[in-house]
């Protein structure tokens, strides 16, 4: 495989000039070249959204996304939700809601719920339910993590801290 394409993305903030090889999603990149484990690889067939970040603000499944097709783009992982030792309120809901059990869906559920959160600040729990269904977990905590996600949205914060309409 050879990283003979050039692309620049904005990841996390920070500008990074890279070179991928046309097969590359940007998963494989933010994994196994920037060693951003954050956003994990289940499925690696765009089923499970383990591999959930946000391009741009809309979350997108990495494994899926083609790495040089983002050349220009935001993009963020969960690495990149925090403020500093300041949690993201999605992060902050999820951990007052102990919404996690082995933590593997974790990051994928928090960056599609921070997505649905800064798209909709008015979601309803239907609108939730069907933002997040496409995201598995495999210890079988939908509920609370849908009651953390709702607590999120209570909170009409969106994503960078500011505060939402
Ligand atoms: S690893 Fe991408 S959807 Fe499962
Ligand atoms: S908490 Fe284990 S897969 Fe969701």
């Amino acid at each position: 495989m050879t990283r003979n394409i050039p692309v620049s993305l904005e990841i996390n903030g920070d500008p990074h000039d890279l070179r991928v090889a046309l097969s590359d999603s940007i998963l494989d990149v933010l994994r196994d070249q920037l060693q951003l484990t954050g956003a994990k690889r289940g499925c690696n067939q765009g089923v499970c959204g383990a591999c959930t970040v946000l391009v741009d603000g809309r979350a997108v499944r990495g494994c899926l996304t083609n790495a040089a097709a983002c050349e220009g783009e935001a993009v963020t992982t969960v690495e990149g939700l925090a403020e500093g030792l300041t949690l993201h309120p999605v992060q902050e809901a999820f951990v007052e809601a102990g919404a996690m059990q082995c933590g593997f869906c974790t990051p994928g559920m928090v960056l599609a719920t921070a997505a649905l959160l800064s798209e909709n600040p008015t979601a309803s729990r239907e609108d939730v339910v069907q933002a997040l269904s496409s995201n598995l977990c495999r210890c079988s905590g939908y509920q609370v993590i849908i009651d953390a996600a709702l607590a999120a949205l209570e909170t009409g914060v969106e994503i960078g801290g500011e505060a939402g309409a």
